[in-house]
């Protein structure tokens, strides 16, 4: 009667903000009910591309868990840990990047999308052509069963797949071919009417007081063709009206939709009502996070623990895969 296991995982890059509550989480805490959940926190992800300046990602690992439990993720059904805590995942990367041609990395989309991206680093490193190869290893070492991610995700998952064929056709069957449960993200503007991102400034957080949140949403971008009250408007195009989607009742989004095109509301009372809905969404995680905010010590304990049971997870694959790929010796 074992439960099919998923794993997850995030870069300790910062607070968590709605994009990560639409994005991942929601989705996360759902599945803690018909799957065994694993959930990482990768901090040498995180360093594939803050290598130069790491000193913000053990405060980013304490953000990231705070915020996780906050969302209502439970570490009495899911394993949280983090990577660096289970070494395994660095041997099982190494031994799976003799298999992996090197042009399958570098045609995984993200690859050459983020060395565009990101100007101000210099990402054309061994590590970062990996990155997605350690990504395998995090999924493989638990033999997960799915894996939730969003779309820019999946070809990550791809990759994983195909390792894990090649893998199995070398050695044997070790692996299960991991699935993606492609999550549907709605995608959340942030304040500037961009993707909401922390490196955009325009994400609202978890940890944002609601005065904050209220101060944020209301000099929020619309439709610029709203000039006036009286102008009428295209909520389609409106990110206030993304937000609604998101996170408001169908009666709040059909009061500002038809407000909207009718000139009937303004603005300010189409953020209002948003704000509502926003701050009812956010009580359960303000009332949740200063329990483990105040108590660092208690959420290390949680990854502590939690890194534990992932090793033993991941100790009893690599004895398999040091089996199969021939490389145990009758010494340890
Ligand atoms: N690359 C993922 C991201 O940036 C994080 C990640 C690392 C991950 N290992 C994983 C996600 C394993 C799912 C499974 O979001
Ligand atoms: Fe956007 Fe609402 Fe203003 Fe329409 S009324 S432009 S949906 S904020």
């Amino acid at each position: 009667m074992t439960r099919p296991r998923i794993l997850s995982g995030m870069r300790p890059t910062g607070p968590l903000h709605l994009g990560h509550l639409t994005g991942a989480l929601d989705n996360w805490r759902r599945l803690q009910d018909s799957y065994e959940c694993f959930f990482v926190v990768v901090d040498w992800h995180a360093l594939t591309s803050e290598y130069a300046n790491p000193s913000d990602i053990r405060q980013n690992v304490l953000e990231v868990t705070i915020d996780w439990l906050a969302a209502g993720l439970d570490p009495a059904r899911s394993t949280f840990f983090l990577q660096s805590l289970v070494p395994e995942h660095a041997e099982l990367h190494l031994l799976l990047s003799m298999i992996t041609p090197v042009s399958w990395l570098e045609r995984v989309p993200s690859y050459k999308e983020q060395q565009q991206e990101i100007q101000d680093r210099d990402l054309a490193t061994y590590g970062f052509l990996g990155y997605p190869l350690l990504q395998s290893a995090d999924i493989m070492i638990y033999k997960a069963n799915a894996v939730p991610v969003g779309e820019d995700q999946a070809p990550h998952v791809e990759l994983t797949r195909e390792v894990v064929r090649r893998f199995n056709n070398f050695y044997g069957r070790v692996f299960p071919e991991p699935q993606t449960l492609l999550t549907e993200t709605p995608r959340i503007p942030g304040t500037d009417g961009r993707k909401m991102s922390k490196s955009y400034g325009n994400a609202v957080y978890f940890k944002d007081p609601p005065e904050v949140v209220r101060e944020k949403i209301k000099p929020m971008v619309t439709d610029p063709a709203r000039k006036r009250r009286i102008d009428p408007g295209t909520p389609e195009i409106c990110p206030v009206f993304a937000l609604h989607r998101a996170f408001s009742s169908v009666e709040t989004q059909a009061w500002a939709a038809e407000g909207c095109r009718t000139a009937g509301i303004g603005c300010l009372d189409c953020k209002g009502r948003l704000i509502d809905h926003l701050l009812h969404r956010l009580e359960e995680i303000h009332e949740r996070r200063p329990r483990y905010a105040s108590r660092p010590d208690d959420v290390w304990d949680i990854l502590r623990e939690g890194s534990r049971r992932a090793r033993e997870a991941a100790r009893a694959t690599m004895e398999e895969v040091r089996a199969a790929m021939k490389i145990r010796y009758p010494v340890a």
